[in-house]
């Protein structure tokens, strides 16, 4: 089932998110159904807030940035990336690593802006799969940048928080259209600040 995606402005996108156990209900329809919203997005990364679940979990599938054209010559930060599609339970990010490096993020949230944001190229994390296998691993390149996007979400950070006063004032009236659904966008959608009579 497609779940509408909350957009910029709902409160569930600042609060820091819960853990969960084994006992969440439906805890696969749940993914299941996290999975078909973020392709009928055409995400790379979807946070159970951004669908109204303020619980610490997120999915992942990195395939889109494995495509190139053949005569392209291969990014070092796109490597395996088309096996990169995976569900992260109560993930805890123990540590980042390496030079930081400037991307323009999206957010689903947040649709239409993209804006550079700086991090740090490697992670070092914790974290239970959709069998509750424990895994404790590194990421680097586009995998790095995509969990850490969506860890920010499970602490109810958005990319536009990382950007500087001034970037942050230019966009403030885009924000605000897309809060009251004043975005033309093709996926499933909650604004939380849909004005009466509209
Ligand atoms: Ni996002």
């Amino acid at each position: 089932m497609i779940l509408p995606i909350v957009a910029y402005g709902d409160p569930v996108l600042k609060k820091e998110a819960e853990e969960i156990d084994k006992d969440y209900p439906n805890l696969s329809q749940l993914i299941e159904d996290m999975f078909e919203t973020m392709y009928e997005a055409s995400g790379v990364g979807l946070a159970a807030p951004q669908i109204g679940r303020s619980i610490r979990m997120f999915i992942v599938d990195g395939s889109p940035f494995a495509e190139k054209d053949e005569d392209e010559e291969e990014d070092p930060r796109a490597k395996d990336m088309e096996d990169f599609k995976k569900v992260f339970i109560n993930p805890i990010i123990e540590e980042e690593l390496g030079a930081e490096w400037g991307f323009a993020e999206g957010c689903l949230s947040i649709p239409k802006i993209r804006e550079e944001v700086i991090r740090k190229e490697k992670v070092r994390m914790t974290y239970y799969d959709e069998n509750w296998n424990f895994h404790e691993e590194e990421f680097d390149g586009y995998k790095a940048r995509i969990i850490q996007h969506e860890y920010d979400h499970i602490e109810g950070v958005l990319f536009t928080d990382h950007l500087s006063v001034l970037k942050k004032r230019l966009l403030t009236k885009r924000l605000a259209n897309i809060s009251q659904g004043v975005v033309n966008v093709d996926y499933k959608m909650k604004f939380p600040a849909i004005k009466k009579g509209r």
